[in-house]
């Protein structure tokens, strides 16, 4: 197999110095995957964990520190039924499935979003999940669950209110690294790069606050397309970005 098709290593063509601590990723076209081919919506979603999969081996393999994936929206409750609940199943059975060659391969899975709002079983392989791959040390692998960002920033609010109610923190003391660590992805750095498929140019409710000055790489292709090839030409224009931070150049 020539190096272009393998893409194990990191293609030369890449800045070792300048790969993304933390990429996160929009997963969306599964759908419209499926209906192009004829299929019922349910198969984009199945064949959508096979390119997650990949691409948190790739994250691993190309030195990335954190994955976090947008699996299931605030929103995607409005959906029809038999969709949420084959997407719930599918949760369960892929979390239950994939951990041994999580623990093989040193993962540490966490789950952001309203957690408590998800069928009881799901929960408990959630929980089991994290518990047993807390202490690996390879990459972090976060997956946005019954995650919306409005809910979250609320949330956080909420928490912190409480404790200013309670007299364990003063008004004064609340600042961003305070607000930060009481949003569920708490202690996380904030994504460097943020990659959305399927061509939509919109962050439906995701990291809007970690996103503040993250990058932004939206790609047609849609979700279970989406392979080492694609990633390779998103971290190749991620390079060539000029991030300023709201600063001048001298
Ligand atoms: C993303 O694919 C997966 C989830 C939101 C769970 P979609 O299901 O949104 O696919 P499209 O956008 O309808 O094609
Ligand atoms: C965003 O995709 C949510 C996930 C990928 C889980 P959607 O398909 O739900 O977003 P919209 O509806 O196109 O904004
Ligand atoms: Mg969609």
């Amino acid at each position: 197999m020539s190096v272009k098709q393998s893409l194990v290593e990191l293609p030369l063509d890449l800045d070792r110095q300048r790969i993304p601590r933390h990429v996160a990723v929009i997963m969306d076209g599964n759908g419209r995957w499926a209906k192009s081919r004829g299929f019922p919506r349910i198969i984009g979603h199945q064949k959508g964990v096979d390119a997650l999969k990949s691409l948190l081996r790739c994250c691993d393999d190309w030195g990335i520190e954190v994955l976090t994936a947008y699996a299931f929206s605030t929103e995607n409750w409005g959906r029809p039924t038999h969709e949420v609940e084959f997407l719930m199943t599918l949760f369960e059975r892929v979390l239950r499935k994939e951990l041994e060659e999580m623990m093989a391969e040193d993962v540490k899975i966490r789950f952001v979003g309203d957690l408590k709002a998800l069928p009881d079983s799901l929960q408990a392989q959630i929980a089991y999940s994290m518990e047993k791959t807390a202490n690996n040390k390879g990459i972090q692998f976060n997956v946005a669950t019954n995650y919306g960002s409005r809910q979250e920033i609320l949330h956080a609010c909420k928490s912190i209110a409480s404790e200013v109610q309670q007299g364990k923190i003063r008004v004064e003391d609340i600042n961003e690294e305070l607000f930060e660590r009481n949003l569920y992805t708490g202690e996380l750095i904030n994504p460097d790069l943020l990659i959305r498929t399927s061509g939509e140019m919109r962050l439906s409710n995701f990291l809007l606050w970690q996103m503040a000055y993250g990058e932004i790489y939206v790609t047609p292709t849609l979700w279970p397309d989406f392979d080492r090839e694609e990633f390779h030409q998103a971290l190749l224009n991620y390079q060539q970005r000029d991030r300023r931070f709201g600063k001048i150049k001298h």
